[in-house]
């Protein structure tokens, strides 16, 4: 692909006594996308911001940033803002001097210095507060200065990890959407770790999701979505998650077929590809949404039109399309790709080193 790779992992590991961190992580970045590292915790997306960041330092492996080495340099070296989990913030400094404080240091103007930090202060909601010291703020507040900071920085490379997890749901949209639109107007190279697959999902361009140290599956959201690599990206992404079913229990090999809930349909219990006992139902206004029980699936439900009022015991016969149905390879362990391969899939975002994972790949 055309765009030039920014940030680039090979092969890089970080454990302890040969356990967590992460493990021989690749990984390729274009020049102003936005990649978030998802997944759940403990699965090493801080280990490998730390990494990036210089925070930490790899057992084997390389990074580069902008076509340097910088495996080794300090974190000053490396040309990057950082907004963390737990927020650096200086405690003697006051909001603005901690927002400011990179601008002083590299003799940005006077004039120049203030229209950042009016603009960085209204994004983040901290008009008012400039004078106050990291003591006297909500863990919040001193998230959204170290945002504030990044945002003035006037670093190409951001990394921010878990940003607005101290924020609440109403901020925590708005801000989202700001880093979004300062990223794009100010052509800002962004990795973002969240657990939150809701936030990956709108914000990046690419998600590289992780499972135990390595990455499981590196794609654009759609790509995640409609073609997960394996049962555990299925049942990760999505909310709710794809239905896995034992392709056994639908007369095929027995490997797992995945499925989103919304292609399933319901059917003549004498047409059906597989029957389902109702748990519960949801009554949500536009539809109802049927939780299913089937002794070899997981995750199963139907969604169905305005109300429909169906007790806990009913047997409902299903139909999975085969159009809509996503082959794992038996050993859930293995990035095998799924069938089919996602049409249109817009590839070349970020390169994967698993070839595996490349649903072209096994066509
Ligand atoms: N300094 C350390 N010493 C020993 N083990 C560590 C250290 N730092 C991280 N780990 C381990 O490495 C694994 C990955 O940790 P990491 O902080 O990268 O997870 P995470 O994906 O960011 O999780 P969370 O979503 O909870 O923040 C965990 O099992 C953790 O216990
Ligand atoms: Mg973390």
């Amino acid at each position: 692909m055309s765009e030039p790779v920014f940030v680039r992992l090979d092969g890089v590991t970080r454990q302890w006594n040969g356990a967590g961190g992460v493990r021989d992580v690749s990984l390729e970045v274009p020049r102003g996308a936005f990649v978030a590292i998802l997944g759940p915790s403990g699965c090493g997306k801080s280990t490998l911001l730390r990494l990036l960041a210089g925070l930490e330092t790899p057992e084997a492996g390389r990074i580069e940033i902008d076509g340097r080495e910088v495996t080794h340099l300090p974190p000053a070296q490396r040309g990057l803002s950082m907004v963390f989990q737990s927020y650096a913030l200086f405690p003697h400094l006051n909001v603005r001097e901690n927002i400011l404080f990179g601008m002083k240091v590299r003799r940005v103007s006077r004039d120049a210095r203030e229209a950042a930090l009016a603009r960085a202060t209204k994004m983040t909601g901290l008009e008012g507060l400039e004078r106050r010291k990291p003591a006297e703020l909500s863990g919040g507040q001193r998230q959204r200065v170290a945002l504030a900071r990044a945002v003035v920085s006037g670093k190409p490379l951001c990394l921010m990890d878990e940003p607005l997890s101290n924020l609440d749901a109403k901020l925590r949209h708005s801000v989202r959407r700001d880093i979004k639109a300062l990223q794009r107007q100010l052509g800002l190279t962004v990795i973002y770790v969240t657990h939150d697959q809701t936030e990956a999902m709108s914000l990046s361009d690419t998600i590289v999701l992780m499972r135990d140290g390595r990455t499981e599956q590196i794609g654009p959201p759609e790509a995640l979505y409609h073609a997960p690599a394996t049962p555990f990206v299925a049942r990760f992404i999505g909310d709710p998650p794809m239905a896995v079913v034992d392709g056994a229990a639908l007369g095929v090999a027995a490997h797992p077929v995945g499925i989103r809930i919304e292609a399933i349909e319901r059917v003549p219990l004498n047409e059906a590809d597989i029957e389902a006992e109702v748990v519960e139902t949801e009554y949500l206004g536009a539809r109802t949404q049927v939780l299913l029980h089937h002794p070899a699936a997981e995750g199963l439900a139907l969604i169905l039109p305005d109300r429909v009022p169906l007790p806990p015991g009913t047997r409902l016969g299903l139909r999975l399309p085969q159009e809509h149905r996503v082959r794992f390879a038996a050993d859930p362990h293995r990035n095998h790709a799924p069938h089919p391969p996602l049409p249109g899939d817009r590839d070349g975002h970020v390169a994967d080193p698993n070839p595996n994972t490349h649903p072209e790949d096994q066509a």
